[in-house]
């Protein structure tokens, strides 16, 4: 039985990601920075064992690992998933706000995969997955610290996919388009018309749509995937 581990795992795509895992037979951790009452909640329904660190903090992530590799064994699949938003015009951008989200959400994936990917070389097996965006490939207006994070990831997955390939470690990004989640719809309504409008699908994604595309990269039967970025966005951007 394969371990996995999912960041942000406890709310929105992350806890689908974590549940569809559990599904497919998995022993599943579920990290989350913040919201408690969330994570209880999550951890109650589903039986999933929530912990609490930042991933934007290398010293918590190295002892969170620690913490679930005590309970589960060594983590086989890591989710980076974990991210959040501060959407502003460049213009009006605070230094703060930038940080805020290079940190969670590209330091993070620097944070989490070196705490694992020592152990997955080892082992002669690993996956590693992690959630960029849409707004990684395509940019978008009032988001430059999210795409300049999301652009990121697809780089450094690019570039640790060629590094991980011969000890059996696939490292994939999955793009996700607008999906129905909290941070979705934080989005001021009227702007969230307009996007959908951009969606020849016509919809807003669902996070289990995203769960699937993770299943798949994850299994040990995608040995030759790596390097990848899977695009699940509706049509909304093609590349
Ligand atoms: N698509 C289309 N039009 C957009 C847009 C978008 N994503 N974002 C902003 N606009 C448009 C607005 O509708 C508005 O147009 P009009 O002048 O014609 O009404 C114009 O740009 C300016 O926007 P605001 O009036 O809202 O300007 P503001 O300064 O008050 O706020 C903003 C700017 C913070 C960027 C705000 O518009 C906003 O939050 N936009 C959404 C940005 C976005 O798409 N964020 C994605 C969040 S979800 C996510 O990040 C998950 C993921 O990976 C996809």
């Amino acid at each position: 039985m394969r371990t996995a581990l999912v960041t942000g795992g406890t709310r929105g795509i992350g806890a689908a990601i974590a549940k569809a895992l559990q599904d497919a037979g998995y022993k599943v951790a579920a990290n989350y920075a913040g919201n408690d009452e969330a994570a209880a909640r999550f951890s109650e329904e589903t039986g999933i064992k929530s912990y609490k660190w930042s991933v934007a903090d290398y010293d918590q992530c190295a002892k969170g690992v620690e913490a679930v590799e005590a309970d589960f064994g060594p983590v086989d699949v890591l989710v980076n998933n974990a991210g959040i938003t501060r959407d502003v015009m460049f213009h009006k951008m605070t230094p703060e706000d930038w940080q805020a989200v290079i940190n969670v959400n590209l330091n993070g994936i620097f944070n989490m995969t070196h705490q694992v990917f020592a152990g997955m070389r080892e082992r002669k097996f690993g996956r590693i997955v992690s959630i960029s965006s849409i707004n990684g490939q395509k940019g978008q207006m009032g988001q430059t610290n999210y795409s300049a994070a999301k652009a990121g990831e697809i780089g450094f997955t690019k570039a640790l996919a060629q590094e991980a390939a011969r000890f059996g470690v696939t490292v994939n990004a999955i793009c996700p388009g607008y999906i129905a989640t909290d941070m979705v719809m934080a989005v001021p309504e009227a702007v969230r018309e307009k996007i959908v409008a951009q969606i020849p699908v016509g919809r807003l994604g669902e996070a289990p749509e995203i769960a699937r595309s993770v299943l798949f990269l994850a299994s040990d039967e995608a040995g030759f995937i790596t390097g990848s970025t899977l695009t699940v966005n509706g049509g909304q951007y093609i590349v």
